[in-house]
């Protein structure tokens, strides 16, 4: 092996599950990614609150601290990655160490979907890298393509399937006639969800990345709380089997699309096409389709999560500082793609303006003019019916599920239907209703 002429000196804060791989990966490959970069990745300083009494990987001749303003205040690093998650002290950490003129690499997107501005300006201002690679899809380096790869085309749409659990539940729920709740137990059983998993199932985690996807994909400035966004509770066996019996599968999709100089933003489950390829996108995998006008649709699929997936992003982003780090005059791509104060601010379409087809399951009374009564609420709100299965009484059944696919309906005239019927005596407990996507590409 040649000897590398640089070398890197970094700072590592949070030595869980990310954490620890990083570690791994930097001494099991540190030969290799230096012949790569003609420059030494040299882990000095890290910090983690339990590195005194948790078991963690060699550390080297590292330099050890329970405390992570240690790292970023050590004069002799160029390089800080943050690991430990959450909003504080990870932004202030981060800032600091931009401030200190240190680059940084996160894998935090609860932090950037929502303190980007802040952290992507002083980035910028600082020029310092920041990388985040790792925060969205894991070890799928979908950021990098969309900066870099696809900067030549006009994106005007993109689908994604961005989180691991609630796809491992639906997948689950579909192959292993599961309901939703045994699913669930099996997520967390596997590592795979959280013990308060609402941050997973009820869409807030697929929002995030979607603030950051959104971002990149369109250059333009989205606000986390303008992405609409509804989870996988409310979805029963009966919903999956009902979808396949229409020739879709449910998957939990985060939705950006740019129309009529319109920004949508969405998480929701969806129905797509047993033809697409998302449809067949299973277990805890993440896949996105991006679609452009120059190379229309293309797929990106890989392991969104885990340890080494997610650790081998920190490290390609570690890697990519070694461009610029130490030197003041090279030219710094911004971590969005374009400069912050280059991203529009466009209008983004408000929810109940969002035209879609629709599956609505009702529990109804297994008596005749039910169907009737529904489809004139529905009609009083212009929207027409594509198809309708109702299932007959099973001896134990009181009430039977009554399923109709809409054609194209505003959401609001949905909305507004949906209010109606769900007070019909004969309809029992709330609607469930699925958008569905069919141009998945
Ligand atoms: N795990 C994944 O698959 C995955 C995938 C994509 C992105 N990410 C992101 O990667 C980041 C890290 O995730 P993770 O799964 O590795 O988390 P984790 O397993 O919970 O590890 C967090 C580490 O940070 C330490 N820590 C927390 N707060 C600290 C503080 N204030 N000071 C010092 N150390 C602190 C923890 O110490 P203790 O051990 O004492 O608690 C732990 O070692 C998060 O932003 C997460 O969203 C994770």
């Amino acid at each position: 092996m040649g000897v590398a002429a640089g070398e890197l000196r970094l700072g590592l804060i949070g030595l869980g599950t990310v954490g620890s791989e990083v570690v791994h990966l930097l001494e099991h490959n540190a030969d290799e990614l230096a012949r790569k970069r003609n420059c030494r990745l040299r882990l000095v300083h890290v910090a983690s609150r339990s590195i005194h009494t948790k078991p963690h990987p060699d550390l080297g001749g590292a330099r050890l601290s329970t405390d992570p303003w240690a790292v970023v205040r050590d004069p002799e690093l160029e390089l800080v990655v943050e690991l430990i998650g959450g909003t504080e002290p990870a932004r202030s950490l981060l800032l600091a160490a931009i401030e200190a003129g240190k680059a940084v690499v996160t894998a935090n997107k609860a932090l950037l979907a929502v303190h980007g501005e802040e952290i992507f300006s002083a980035a910028e201002e600082r020029g310092v890298p920041l990388g985040f690679e790792a925060s969205v899809a894991g070890g799928i380096p979908i950021l990098r393509t969309l900066r870099e790869s696809l900067a030549a085309d006009r994106n005007h749409a993109l689908f994604g399937i961005v989180n691991g659990t609630c796809n491992y539940i639906l997948t689950m729920m579909r192959e292993q006639d599961a309901e939703f709740e045994t699913a669930l137990r099996s997520a967390q059983d596997e590592g795979l969800a959280e013990a308060d998993p609402s941050f997973d199932i009820d869409g807030i985690d697929a929002a995030q990345k979607l603030t950051l996807l959104a971002m990149l994909a369109f250059g333009v400035r989205v606000p986390f709380e303008a992405v609409y966004t509804e989870g996988i509770r409310q979805l029963s066996q009966t919903d999956i089997l009902f979808a396949r019996e229409f020739g879709y599968e449910i998957k939990l999709l985060a939705i950006a699309k740019q129309e009529g100089g319109l920004v949508e933003l969405r998480v929701h489950p969806t129905m797509v096409p047993q033809r697409s390829l998302l449809a067949g996108v299973g277990g805890a995998y993440n896949a996105i389709v991006v679609q452009g006008q120059a190379l229309g649709s293309s797929l990106y699929f890989g392991r969104g999560a885990g340890g080494p997936p997610t650790a081998a992003a920190v490290v390609s982003d570690i890697l990519d500082a070694t461009r610029t780090c130490g030197l003041a005059s090279a030219r710094q791509l911004p971590g969005l793609g374009y400069a912050w104060k280059e991203l529009r601010s466009a209008p983004i379409r408000p929810m109940d303006e969002v035209v879609s087809e629709y599956y609505v399951r009702f529990q109804v009374a297994d008596q005749p003019g039910v169907l009737a009564a529904i489809a004139g609420s529905l009609a009083e709100q212009s929207i027409s019916i594509a198809s309708v299965i109702q299932r007959g009484r099973s001896n134990s059944d009181a009430s039977v599920p009554l399923v109709i696919r809409t054609h194209a309906a505003g959401e609001r005239n949905l909305k507004a239907a949906l209010r109606q019927v769900n007070q019909l005596p004969v309809v029992e407990g709330q609607a469930v209703c699925v958008r569905i996507e069919e141009n998945l590409g």
